[in-house]
């Protein structure tokens, strides 16, 4: 066993209005028991229109949840329509800030190079970032998944600092497994997951590496997830459709019981 502290974070993405967000987390405090909290960092990202209703029921019901935010602009403020700046998370005791999932990086044309400076403005304001990683079939069907994989972590840590291992997680989600019902076996979860930590290693050291945080996301389920947070360099999750259901989030962050 490490000293890791497992991480479990729902990514809702474009889903739930403010409403609907309490609701959700209100139903998600009902199922979970006080030994699900213990030893695990619970993490929900709502939409940002939705962080000051959740940020409100988490400080008035004292939950030991953690905020997150999807996204965020790397500049503190300026004339940028549309964009939300990680000072302004930081004012809504936002934790985690997902940096470059797979949808950012295929449908709004994230790099690497601009991951990396949207994590380190997160870091600035000391904020956590949650960069992500991760191939499309194509790549892994032709054998390239490691290589892509290890040059995304390479691209969208520059600069990153993991002097604070706790403030930094990386999230592997196969793109292929994302919404997909696909699933990566644990094995090849697993086996990325080790090469992302030997790359850590590479770029930072080897006991900080030993330190951070990988997540496997793609898929994520009640059924697969003890699986999953069996393998050794597997140190949580980042869920997407199973955290919009209150009962199978519940049961996904309950998987140790
Ligand atoms: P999924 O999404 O759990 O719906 O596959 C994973 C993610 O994109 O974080």
């Amino acid at each position: 066993m490490s000293d890791r502290t497992p991480i479990i974070a729902g990514n809702w993405k474009m889903h739930r209005d403010h409403l609907e967000a309490i609701q959700l987390v209100q139903k998600l405090a009902y199922h979970l028991q006080e030994e699900d909290y213990e030893g695990q960092e619970i993490v929900v990202c709502p939409p940002f229109v939705a962080l000051r209703s959740i940020q409100t029921l988490i400080q008035s019901d004292k939950l030991p949840i953690s905020l997150g935010a999807q996204n965020c602009h790397p500049e503190d403020e300026g004339a940028f329509t549309g964009e939300i700046s990680v000072p302004m998370l930081a004012r809504l005791d936002v934790r985690y800030v997902i940096c470059g999932p797979s949808e950012r990086r295929a449908l709004f044309a994230e790099t690497d190079e601009l991951i990396a400076t949207k994590a380190r403005a997160v870091q600035k304001h000391d904020l956590r970032p949650i960069v992500c990683v991760g191939e499309v079939k194509e790549e892994r069907e032709a054998g390239k998944a490691l290589d892509v994989v290890v040059d995304q972590l390479r691209g969208s840590l520059q600069g990153v600092s993991a002097d604070d291992p706790d403030a930094l997680v990386i999230a592997y989600e196969p793109v292929w497994a994302i919404g997909t019902g696909l699933t990566a076996t644990p094995e090849d979860a697993q086996e990325m997951c080790a090469a992302i930590r030997t790359e850590l290693a590479g770029i930072y050291d080897a006991s900080t590496a030993e330190a951070i945080r990988i997540q496997y996301g793609g898929s994520v389920k009640p059924g697969n997830v003890r699986q999953l947070m069996g393998q050794p360099d597997i140190d949580g999750a980042l869920v997407g459709g199973a955290s919009l259901s209150s009962e199978d989030f519940a049961l996904i962050v309950g998987h140790r019981r």
